[in-house]
């Protein structure tokens, strides 16, 4: 009994880790990059949002951040390697951007699955 232990121990932990799937990391990668999450602002699905609506000399004003999901790669990629006004720099890697584009083009097809 115990040698199975032994055995097996070892393999779940390597499992664990080797296991993860690309939106697995994709998606962890968009919530928590070296940086405030992007869905934070852009949406869980990078929908967009309103981020916060505040006043400013008695006038409304809101802040929000664009829709990312519908975008081309290319677009995609040179929008963060460009200083954007009201969104942080990330200085991602190309595999980085890559994931983050994955993940949202997966969201987009599982919200048009889910539309009936
Ligand atoms: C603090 C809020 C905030 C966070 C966090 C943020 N963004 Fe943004 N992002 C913005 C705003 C605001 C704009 C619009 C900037 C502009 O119009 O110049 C923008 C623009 C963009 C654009 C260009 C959209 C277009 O249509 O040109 C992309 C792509 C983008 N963000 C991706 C990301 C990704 C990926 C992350 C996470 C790594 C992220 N953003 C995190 C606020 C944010």
């Amino acid at each position: 009994m115990r040698g199975i232990l032994f055995v097996l121990l070892p393999f779940s932990l390597l499992a664990k880790s080797s296991f993860i799937t690309p939106m697995e990391y994709a998606s962890s990668l968009y919530k928590n990059p070296r940086g405030i999450g992007c869905d934070k602002c852009h949406g869980e699905s990078g929908e967009g949002k309103t981020v916060a609506k505040y006043e400013h000399k008695n006038e409304k004003k809101s802040f929000s951040a664009p829709s990312i999901n519908s975008m081309d790669f290319s677009n995609f990629y040179t929008s963060l390697n460009v200083r954007k006004n009201g969104m942080p720099r990330y200085f991602l890697t190309q595999k980085e951007i890559k994931a983050l584009y994955f993940y949202l083009q997966e969201k987009k097809k599982e919200s048009s699955l889910n539309v009936k």
